[in-house]
């Protein structure tokens, strides 16, 4: 397998692995040490059928199925994530880490290119721990045992969701999701700190007013983001991306209206964010 680093922060592009065939342990072992390495992996020219999709996810954890939108027919684990010709919002395309409002949030998320517009609809992604590390030593020590707030319902995110809520959304979710989890979080596997809100979802910190969160969330939220802890993924149809929902925040970027794009997405269960 050759390992390629698209950026300074994160990202790299594995070339190699034929993810129709079987999975092999040994390869699933090497994938998820890349993974781990460095937050995010691509994998190109993989035309992959929603079984061989989900077998490829079941090497690496257990599929959960998303609250709000249906998954696709036989496969109740696997949503399409879509913008069609018509519409001007794109979902999901805020800053954030998979539905951090879950008490168990997911541990990771996969997509699968399947229609890509000509031009745009990059994804672009963000290193949690460098941001964390970045941090003055006085600010890291300010975080440390403060819990966020996360809820569903923030508008920043859940207008992200309107079309694919009219289209495909399941009507029995509840409509409304609230969990508190670390502001600063310790990755299971690597032991690395990481911040742990992010604009879409994170409302308050317990314990705190609003007027006393408001700016030090703001501040956590720019920060974070910063170019220098981000790289950006240009797509080709057939092409995996797997991302590391513990330590990497995600965002679509909406700069293709007038095309059509089209994911499958696949989410892995976690553990309850320390
Ligand atoms: C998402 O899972 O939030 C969407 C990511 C994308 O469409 O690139």
């Amino acid at each position: 397998m050759n390992t390629q680093r698209i950026a300074g922060a994160l990202g790299a592009r594995l070339t190699g692995p034929d993810l129709t065939q079987p999975i092999s342990a040994d390869l699933a072992a090497q994938l998820r040490a890349a993974w781990l390495e460095h937050g995010v992996i691509f994998l190109a020219n993989q035309p992959l059928s929603p079984k061989q999709f989900l077998a490829f996810a079941h090497a690496f954890g257990t599929p959960v199925e998303y609250p709000f939108v249906k998954g696709i027919e036989g496969f109740p684990e696997i949503i399409e994530i879509k913008k069609l010709e018509n519409e001007r919002v794109n979902f999901g395309g805020v800053w954030h880490s998979d539905t951090t409002y879950l008490e168990v949030p997911p541990m990771g998320t996969m997509l699968l290119s399947k229609q890509i517009p000509p031009y745009g609809g990059d994804t672009m992604f963000a290193n949690q721990v460098a941001a964390y590390e970045a941090l003055s030593p006085t600010m890291k020590r300010l975080l440390e045992g403060l819990k966020g707030i996360s809820n569903s319902a923030k508008a920043d995110v859940s207008k992200t969701r309107e079309d694919r809520l009219r289209t495909d959304g399941k009507h029995e979710a509840p409509k409304d999701y609230v969990a508190h989890h670390p502001v600063v979080r310790t990755h299971p596997e690597t032991g690395a700190k990481s911040l742990y809100v992010n604009i879409a979802h994170t409302v308050g910190i317990e314990g705190l007013t609003d007027a006393e969160s408001a700016p030090l969330l703001q501040f956590l939220f720019d920060h974070q983001v910063k170019p220098e802890f981000t790289c950006r993924w240009t797509w080709s149809p057939d092409c995996i991306a797997l991302w590391d929902n513990r330590c990497v925040m995600h965002n679509p970027v909406n700069d293709y209206h007038g095309y059509r794009r089209v994911m499958q997405r696949i989410t892995l269960a976690g553990t309850r964010p320390v």
